[in-house]
């Protein structure tokens, strides 16, 4: 019967919701340098379908938490769990291998390639073609399509053949983009996407976030100054402080909460940052 059957489904999808572990999440998680704790036992979780905005002022351990996350940095505390995993021991190839994808570490960017195979590159890697010489050649033509797709989602098509280290940083920026597009991570980490972007290429990363917001499987993490980005993007804001979780929540109830206001936006500073006035520089 259909009411029957339909309430069926509704409890199983309703157990299942109940029953699905958070695509990522992190306990207690904590890290010390020394005597100073940077990130403080922090706890969250975050869900496929959500943009959590990370904010906070400079030095609140934004990119520390990052880096834990990623598997930079190995906690002194706490644990990263992925789909219900501990992966908190594991380095960072494996943690990305699982689906944990961090743009803006320059550094992943192979210098003396172009553009073009560097994300032909993140592609082969995420698919691992076999060796008959069959697959090589179709996977071949597949993976190139799929780069130059993943190069026009971040408008950089026509700087194909261009080498890596003669791009300005912006293009290089952008082309990390295109590179974790590539990878297909369940998990997409962006710290600061757009700084030292050209106002004509902050549409273009933006417009991507947004993009892959829709997609209802993929979790995304954002580390942003911007209000106006914040505000745009974001389904929840986290607030990070001296390394301790300090806000968690709906963004308007946290923008508007009062220790926020005071504390980030300071009470009647120009509405262009969540921190301070002057406390980024
Ligand atoms: N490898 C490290 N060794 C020692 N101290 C570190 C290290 N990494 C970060 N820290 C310290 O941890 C704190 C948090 O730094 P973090 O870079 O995470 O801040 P942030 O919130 O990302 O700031 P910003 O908004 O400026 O990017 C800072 O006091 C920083 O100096
Ligand atoms: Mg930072």
């Amino acid at each position: 019967m259909t009411v029957g059957a339909s309430s069926i489904d509704t409890t199983a999808a309703l157990s299942r919701a109940v029953a699905e572990p958070p695509a990522l999440e992190t306990r207690g998680l904590t890290i010390r340098f020394g005597g100073h704790v940077a990130v403080n036992a922090v706890s969250c979780a975050f869900r496929p379908g959500e943009l959590t905005c990370i904010v906070g002022p400079n030095g609140a351990g934004k990119t520390t938490y990052f880096n834990l996350i990623s598997g930079q940095l190995p906690p002194t505390a706490g644990q990263i769990l992925l789909g219900g995993e501990d992966v908190t021991r594991l380095p960072v190839p494996h943690k990305a291998a699982r689906g944990i994808g961090r743009a803006f570490q320059l550094t992943s960017l192979f210098p003396n390639l172009s553009v073009f195979e560097n994300v032909r590159l993140a592609v082969q890697a995420r698919q691992r073609i076999g060796l008959d010489l069959w697959s090589v050649w179709s996977g071949n033509r597949a993976v190139r399509a799929e780069a130059e797709r993943c190069l026009e989602r971040v408008a950089m098509a026509d700087k194909r053949h261009l080498p890596v280290a003669s791009l300005p940083h912006g293009d290089q920026r952008k082309l990390e983009v295109g590179i974790l597009l590539a990878l297909q991570p369940r998990i997409f980490m962006f710290d600061e996407p757009t700084a030292g972007m050209s106002v004509d290429e902050v549409p273009v990363i933006l417009d991507l976030i947004q993009d892959i917001k829709r997609d209802r499987s993929k979790t995304v993490l954002l580390v942003e100054h911007k209000m106006d980005v914040v505000r745009s993007l974001a389904d929840r804001i986290i607030v990070l402080h001296n390394g301790n979780l300090m806000a968690d929540g709906d963004p308007a109830e946290v923008i508007a909460s009062p220790i926020v206001q005071q504390a980030y936006l300071g009470i009647g500073a120009a509405d262009d940052g969540v921190q301070g006035e002057g406390s980024h520089g």
